[in-house]
């Protein structure tokens, strides 16, 4: 397909509904402004006064009119609405069927970590035609992770997790953009997106690195070990800590009658600040790791808990 002259090439499943939506928004907008400023200009040539004492006709309104030019802006307006809305809907729901991989932003670097472990530093490979969710933290202040040639954007939000997901179609170079101003070095915090076939992208992790790349919740289910983790959240009925099997996505029922859903940063919180919300029937006594783990232990910590089904939960 070809790409609209002056805008960034399209390279996701989404960028071409957001080129269209955005170039509607742009004609309707375009359409209106030269159609007002024409009548301004015709109507002040045309009804000018002719003679000192020429008096304007006296006009007692248009039903007609009042409805036209009530229910045009109207319809048009909800016709961005809707299709504004069903763009963003589709934009902010992962798929389920997706690639997880993770980010960290810091001042002024990006750093990525793949499904298998794989890291690199402001750069993003990843394989053409595969939903792919992303997972962002900030270890500092708020940044936002932009890739323009795939229309998505979100912040990355010091203190909680944020999600972005897209299909890469067309195998290429990107640019990856800082697009919150962030310090001194903002404009350096750069890199790119490379997109490659699906065998391309097996044979670059395979091939990558130094070392074997630990997959991050092995990595997660090492500290769940080394912070003494596994003492209190035993998967044991009697246990002082809440079973973690099969958690992630599941309702929890709060000590002070709240239920609340374990989605990222539920589990985000509950590490870093666990008195914030306790589960009923469990003393409030888990030690905060604010300040003991990074952002990316955390994500490893977070990835180890989502693998945890309750069929591979030590036995009861
Ligand atoms: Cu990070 Cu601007």
């Amino acid at each position: 397909m070809q790409d609209f002259p002056l805008f960034p090439p399209s390279a996701s499943s989404i960028a071409r509904e957001v080129d269209l939506l955005y170039l509607f928004i742009t004609s309707v907008s375009a359409f209106f402004v030269v159609l007002v400023a024409a009548l301004v200009v015709i109507f002040a040539v045309k009804y000018r006064r002719r003679h000192p004492d020429e008096v304007g006709a006296d006009i007692h309104g248009s039903l007609a009119a009042e409805l036209v030019w009530t229910f045009v802006p109207l319809v048009l307006a909800l016709v961005m609405f809707f299709w504004g809305a069903d763009v963003y809907f589709r934009i902010s729901r992962p798929p389920v069927d997706a690639l997880e991989m993770y980010v960290v932003g810091k001042q002024w670097m990006w750093k990525v970590q793949h499904p298998d472990g794989t890291r690199e530093i402001n750069q993003m490979h990843v394989p053409a035609g595969r939903n792919i969710r992303l997972t962002l933290g900030s270890e500092d202040v708020i940044h936002d992770y932009a890739i323009p040639a795939f229309r998505v954007r979100t912040d990355v939000v010091p203190g909680k997790l944020t999600t972005l997901w897209f299909n890469a179609t067309k195998p290429g170079t990107y640019h990856l953009f800082c697009a919150e101003y962030c310090g001194t070095m903002h404009s350096q915090m750069i890199g790119e997106v490379i997109v490659m076939e699906p065998h391309e992208y097996e044979a670059w992790l395979a091939g990558g690195t130094a070392g074997p790349a630990v997959p991050p919740e092995q990595a997660g289910e090492q500290l769940f070990a080394e912070n003494a983790c596994i003492t209190c959240h035993t998967g044991q009925p009697n246990a002082i800590g809440p079973d973690l099997a099969g958690i992630y996505g599941s309702e929890r029922r709060l000590a002070d009658g709240r239920v609340v859903i374990a989605d990222d940063n539920y589990l985000r919180e509950s590490i870093m600040v666990p008195l914030a919300k306790v589960v009923e029937g469990y003393q409030p006594v888990m030690p905060p790791f604010q300040g003991l783990i990074s952002e990316e232990q955390l994500m490893q910590l977070i990835a180890y808990v989502k693998s945890l089904t309750p069929s591979q939960a030590p036995a009861q």
